[in-house]
Formats: structure tokens, C-alpha cells, sequence
């Protein structure tokens, strides 16, 4: 699981589903229009995915799209030989990890790591604040582990956000996602600003010789231990992908004249498919969410299916049925009001409420909200959180398929991580029997997802040996390519 997750997720295993909900007419009437509004049926999955086709298509040419399509300049997966101990250094939304890994080659190695809090105001603060905080980290955490000072060391930043990438050694930040928003770093180099960070610290020992996507250190990381794997895929708080695609499938780089097989990882940033809004079914609430979002008009995927925006959905539906006069009636709901009032874990803890009465969620909405509810009011509840769930499942598995439709594979490995896949209940399922519906049985049942590794520790460390070898292009080596 990724350490950026920041909920607090049940960890029992999810109960079968309630029993044939019986509600009166109001409530039915409700629950009814939600189940239009949130249903993702086959053919729509198909229609979806065959945009989405089209999208990663065009984001590989020149042409403007939704999804940019990131060059990550990483050419090849682990072959076993790697070896080496390298820093990484992981930047979620919640925790900051610094970890240092031992490459032993053929799939082995060792980590050790610190993880430090990310504080809640540095996600909305300055950008010398925030790089000033990671440098420190990045200083204590060398200062312990090699209080000898005179080692210098290199460092993989897994930096997951959505960047340009010149080179395996440069990112520039193209909209901040995820809840951050710091001013000075959207359309700027990251990396001068980490290296000046560091200098002001006075950590002069090391040397940051790659960035990298959580997508990317997700794949390269599965790729080691799972040899085959071609895509990396997180369904966490963000979500996003990347695989491996040949040059000659990139007209954009066509200028750097490599060979037309070579292989080259590419990140697709793909929470921003449908920002044209062709075919994503919106709801009103996933246009109030837009409207509310520092970045209105962006991640229009991502909104629909991330960790960071599920609980929100839920908290809106809960407050315009109480606005209707459905729930919650002659509550104060004050506390439903908070815009960051519902995070993911809570239709994650009310899908698995194991009692019949739901008693479980009645605890969780009194306790955390102070509101009652009756039981059918609790199994309405419980329904929409299925729905939301079960939505972002389905819409989730279009992207993969997309990828498998692109490549023209017959089956597909995907190295997957993120708190969503690895925690929220049946979601594994949901999306496995979307693939087979996207898919058809023969190549759906092939797309298989597996637990990956540590992607942004291991993964990073992985590129940085890969760049070692040559195997990650760094600018140097990229500028001595005849560029047309
Ligand atoms: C970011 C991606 C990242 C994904 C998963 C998205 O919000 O744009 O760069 O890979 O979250 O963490």
C-alpha cells in the first residue's frame, strides 16, 4: 500500500452485501434516480474506453489532448544485474519517506526508511517552506544513517504529481493535484528548487540523479520481482498509469532518432482524460466538485474515481437528500458541511458494516457527525456507497483497458498500488469483471492486477541504478542526440 494514503481504512474483510433493501417510496424514489445517475453500464464502458483509446493515441503525437502522455526517459526494466545501494525519496500527500535500498539483483534487495508527516499546512503553504521541509528530511535522515559526511550519495525522487519530464533528471509540475496547492512550483523546474533546498539546509551530499512518477517506480519496482509486468497503475488517493510502449509508437519523440523497438516507459497522466467532457457520465455532484476545486476544468477522471474526491461525492449526495427533506430532517448537519468532512474510509467502513442494522454506521454517523438515522435511511446510505464505489471501479477499468487496446496485447501484467485498490472492499472484483466486460472474457480474464512492491521506494531506486547504467536518459545524454 502506498504510504501516501492517508485514511484510516477497516481492515476486516468486507461483509456480503445487505440483504434486498426495503425502503419506503421516498427513499426508493431517491435511490432509484442515484442508481441511474451512478450506473456505468457495459456499453457505456465500452464507449469510454474507446475514447480513452483515442486519447493515449493522440497524447503521443504532437496534436493537444487531454492526456499528455509522459515520456518518463526510463528505456528498460530491470534485467537482474542491477545492483547498488541508492536514496529515494517519496513525496505523497500525507507522509514524506526517505529510504535507502540495497539492489542485490535478480528481484532482491533490502530497504530501510523514515517516514516523517507531511503537516496538513505545508500543502497550502510557500514553496520554500515545502522543499525546505523535504530537504531537512532528506538531511536527518543522512545525518543518521551516514554520520561519516564525506560518502556522496544519489537520490531518486519519486515526485507524484503530474510533470513534464525533459529528461530522467528534470520535472516541470504541471498542475498540482491531490489537495496541494503552492504557489511558484505549477510550470517550474522541480528539481532546481529541491537542489537549492538542500544547499540551503546544508546537506551538500546529495546528488538527485532522477524524478520520477509513482506510476513509473510502481512498474519498474513489479518488473523486478514479477518479470513480464508492463504496466504500472495506482488507484489511491490520485490515479494514474503508465507502460511500456515501443519509439516508433511515440511520433512526438520521432526527432530523437532511436530505435523503432526500443522500449520507453511512458506515464500517462491520465486523470485528466475527458476534460473536453465527450463521454464521462457527470453527475451534478461531480460538476459541484469541479466548480468548488482550485482547479475547476481539470483531472476530470481523477475527480470522478480517486480516493481524494470519493468521500466527497458521498457527503454532497448526503446533504442535497437532506436539503430534498430525505435524511438527516431537523438535524443540524454543521459538521456535514466541512468540505474535507468525509474521507474515502467512511463508504469504505459502511460497505463492510457487518449487522444487519447497520449498526456500525450508525455509530460512525452519530460519533462523527452527531446524526441519527433509521435503518431503512442507513441501507439507502449504504446503497450509495456502493454505487460511488462500484463507479469508480468500472470507469478505473477503462483506463486499463485502453492500454491493453493501444498495445494490441492478447493479456496484460499490471504492477498496482494505492489505498483504493489495496483497501476499499470489492474493488478488486469490480474491476476485474469490468475488464472482462470491456475486454470479453478470452483477454479481460488476462488483464491481471498484482500487489505491487514498493513502487516509489524500490522503484525509485531501480531507476536511479537503471540511470547508472545508462537506461534512464539524463539530459546530458538526451542534448547528444540529433534533435531534427
Ligand atoms: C497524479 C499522478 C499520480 C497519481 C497517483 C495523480 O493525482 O497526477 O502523477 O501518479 O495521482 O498518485
Amino acid at each position: 500500500m502506498s504510504l501516501r494514503d492517508a485514511y484510516h481504512w477497516p481492515s476486516r474483510t468486507p461483509s456480503r452485501k445487505g440483504s434486498a433493501i426495503k425502503l419506503n417510496k421516498t427513499l426508493r424514489d431517491h435511490l432509484d434516480d442515484l442508481e441511474y445517475k451512478f450506473t456505468v453500464s457495459t456499453d457505456l464502458l465500452k464507449r469510454v474506453t474507446e475514447r480513452f483509446v483515442s486519447e493515449l493515441k493522440k497524447g503521443l503525437t504532437t496534436e493537444p489532448g487531454d492526456i499528455p502522455m509522459v515520456p518518463t526517459w526510463v528505456t528498460s526494466c530491470p534485467d537482474g544485474s542491477e545492483t547498488g545501494s541508492y536514496l529515494a525519496l517519496d513525496m505523497g500527500g500525507t507522509n514524506l519517506r526517505i529510504c535507502e535500498v540495497d539492489v542485490q539483483g535478480n528481484g532482491k534487495f533490502d530497504i530501510m526508511q523514515n517516514k516523517y508527516r507531511m503537516p496538513q499546512a505545508l500543502k497550502t503553504g510557500t514553496r520554500d517552506e515545502l522543499f525546505d521541509y523535504i530537504a531537512t528530511c532528506v538531511k536527518k535522515f543522512v545525518d543518521e544513517n551516514h554520520p561519516e559526511g564525506d560518502k556522496q550519495l544519489e537520490i531518486g525522487f519519486t515526485f507524484s504529481y503530474p510533470c513534464k519530464q525533459p529528461s530522467i533528471d528534470e520535472a516541470i509540475l504541471i498542475a498540482w493535484t491531490k489537495g496541494f496547492d503552492i504557489a511558484g512550483v505549477e510550470g517550474e523546474s522541480i528539481v532546481p528548487m529541491f537542489n537549492d533546498a538542500l544547499k540551503r539546509v546544508g546537506c551538500n551530499n546529495v546528488t538527485l540523479n532522477a524524478v520520477l512518477n509513482d506510476t513509473t517506480g510502481t512498474l519498474v519496482a513489479s518488473n523486478y520481482t514479477k518479470p513480464g509486468t508492463e504496466a504500472g497503475v495506482i488507484f489511491g488517493t490520485g490515479c494514474n498509469a503508465c507502460y511500456i510502449e515501443r519509439f516508433d509508437e511515440i511520433p512526438k519523440l520521432h526527432g530523437y532518432n532511436f530505435p523503432a523497438d526500443m522500449p520507453m516507459i511512458i506515464n500517462c497522466e491520465w486523470c485528466d482524460f475527458d476534460n473536453q467532457h465527450v463521454v464521462l457520465p457527470r453527475t451534478k455532484y461531480d460538476l459541484a466538485i469541479d466548480a468548488d476545486h482550485p482547479r475547476p476544468g481539470l483531472q476530470t477522471y481523477e475527480k470522478m474515481i480517486a480516493g481524494c474526491y470519493m468521500g466527497d461525492i458521498l457527503r454532497r449526495i448526503l446533504l442535497d437528500l437532506h436539503e430534498q427533506g430525505i435524511l438527516f430532517a431537523g438535524q443540524n448537519v454543521t459538521k456535514l458541511r466541512d468540505p474535507l468532512a468525509m474521507d474515502t474510509s467512511v463508504l469504505s467502513m459502511i460497505e463492510v458494516d457487518p449487522f444487519e442494522n447497520l449498526d456500525e454506521t450508525q455509530q460512525l454517523l452519530e460519533n462523527t457527525y452527531g446524526l441519527t438515522t433509521t435503518e431503512e435511511e442507513r441501507h439507502l446510505i449504504r446503497r450509495v456507497c456502493e454505487l460511488i464505489g462500484t463507479r469508480a471501479a468500472r470507469l478505473s477499468a477503462c483506463g486499463v483497458c485502453a492500454i491493453v487496446l493501444k498495445t494490441k496485447k492478447q493479456s496484460l501484467m499490471v504492477g498496482t498500488d494505492g489505498s483504493v485498490y489495496n483497501k476499499y472492499p470489492h474493488f478488486k472484483e469490480r474491476l476485474e469483471a469490468a475488464f472482462r466486460e470491456i475486454l470479453g472474457e478470452e483477454i479481460g480474464s488476462k488483464v491481471i492486477t498484482t500487489p505491487a512492491e514498493d513502487g516509489s521506494g524500490v522503484g525509485a531506486a531501480l531507476v536511479s541504478a537503471l540511470q547508472a547504467k545508462g537506461k534512464a536518459l539524463t539530459k546530458d545524454i538526451l542534448r547528444s542526440r540529433v534533435k531534427n
